[in-house]
């Protein structure tokens, strides 16, 4: 037996590449692609790499966002998602302004620091009645604002920064341009990070993020979101697997897969180093623990669902989604208790991206 066992080019290959993970993450197309592909044993040293990287980056703390699903009326026809206006088995709804406001008022007197509004593109609410919710929320509220409105003109997303709100989550979904035009009808990718340009010259912490496994994307696709997230300089990534709903042209599609979607959280952990990573609703809708694997992959943010019991059924972007159910009273201890088993902290204040506060003191 040799003392030195010969190893091969591809472990050489690999101890080096997750060296890099962990000390610089200024990866290649080609390494991530290659990263993109490992499995099992390998693709656990990625995910560990990822781990190492957020505890030196972001800490243990998780940081917990109320989720509020305002209104699942959507002008679109995304071609897989459950909202689309297509789907005419949705009943669709829409909650008052005073139901909004009073959800988030709720979510700060239990604690929490952000609350996410989010709905289809959904015109029916002008821009200055959004306007007014996020005045009325701030101005009863000690509560930080992410929107999560799809694509708007760059006046309403000016008079909601000059309103209050904090940060906006608008996914890209694929960086592939023809693939995103096949699968929005009603948007272009050059579009969509047009808006995420303007948001983040406005003065919001913006979140970018994408689907993964759906029909058409490849491996090249994905290293291109991640590239992309460095690129945008993105405060936020949301990444979940993309899962098949019965009434879309999607149906039939196999759903996309934890590990895929868990290689592709470390590697946004990886290459961001400090952004806010959430560990997805859908990630946990595929596998009973895909949030906790997720928290071990990178992600440092989770975002229970306080949309009132009532709507929430309605907004069945894909089917099965978690806590369908659950009344918040229940899922905040539910949550907490699943951040404890893997031996971290609930964060507490509105958690701003940390890249946003340098930018914010001139330091970047
Ligand atoms: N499967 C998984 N995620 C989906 N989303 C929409 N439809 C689906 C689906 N069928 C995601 C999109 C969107 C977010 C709110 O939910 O990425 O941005
Ligand atoms: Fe809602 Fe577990 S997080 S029940």
């Amino acid at each position: 037996m040799s003392l030195n066992p010969v190893q091969s080019a591809a472990d050489y290959r690999l101890s080096d590449l997750i060296d890099k993970c962990i000390m610089a993450g200024d990866l290649t197309r080609d390494e991530i692609v290659f990263l993109l592909s490992l499995e099992e044993e390998d693709a656990a040293q990625l995910i560990a790499a990822a781990d190492e990287v957020r505890k030196q980056y972001c800490g243990s703390g998780v940081h917990i966002r109320g989720l509020v699903e305002f209104s699942n009326t959507c002008k679109n026809d995304c071609l897989y998602c459950g909202l689309r206006r297509s789907n005419k088995s949705v009943h669709r709804y829409r909650m008052t302004p005073d139901e909004i406001v009073a959800t988030a008022q709720r979510l700060a007197s239990r604690g929490i620091g952000t609350v996410v509004l989010q709905s289809g593109e959904d015109l029916f609410y002008k821009a200055e009645t959004i306007a007014d919710i996020i005045r009325r929320i701030k101005s009863s509220a000690d509560i930080a604002i992410t929107l999560s409105l799809g694509e708007r003109p760059y006046k309403d997303y000016k008079l909601w920064k000059e309103a209050g709100a904090d940060r906006y989550l608008l996914r890209h979904e694929t960086s592939n341009p023809e693939l995103f035009s096949k699968i929005h009808p009603d948007s272009t990718l050059e579009n969509r990070l047009g808006c995420l340009r303007e948001l983040k010259r406005l003065g919001y912490q913006i979140g970018a993020g994408c689907m993964v496994g759906f029909p058409g994307q490849t491996i090249d696709d994905l290293a291109s979101d991640i590239l992309l997230f460095k690129e945008l300089e993105a405060d936020m990534v949301g990444i979940g697997p993309f899962i098949p709903h019965p009434n879309t042209p999607f149906k039939d599609a196999p759903q996309g897969s934890l590990e895929m979607t868990l290689k592709m959280v470390a590697l946004a952990r990886i290459v961001t180093r400090d952004a806010l990573i959430p560990a997805t609703t859908a990630t946990g809708s595929i596998d009973e623990f895909g949030r906790e694997k997720a928290l071990q992959a990178g992600a440092n943010v989770v975002m229970p669902n306080h949309t009132p019991l009532d709507y929430r059924i309605d907004y069945e972007i894909y089917p099965n989604k978690r806590c369908i159910t659950e009344d918040p009273e229940k899922c905040g201890p539910c949550l907490t208790a699943r951040i404890l088993s893997v031996g971290r902290t609930v964060a507490t204040g509105p958690g701003h991206s940390p890249r946003y506060m340098r930018r914010k003191a001139g330091l970047e």
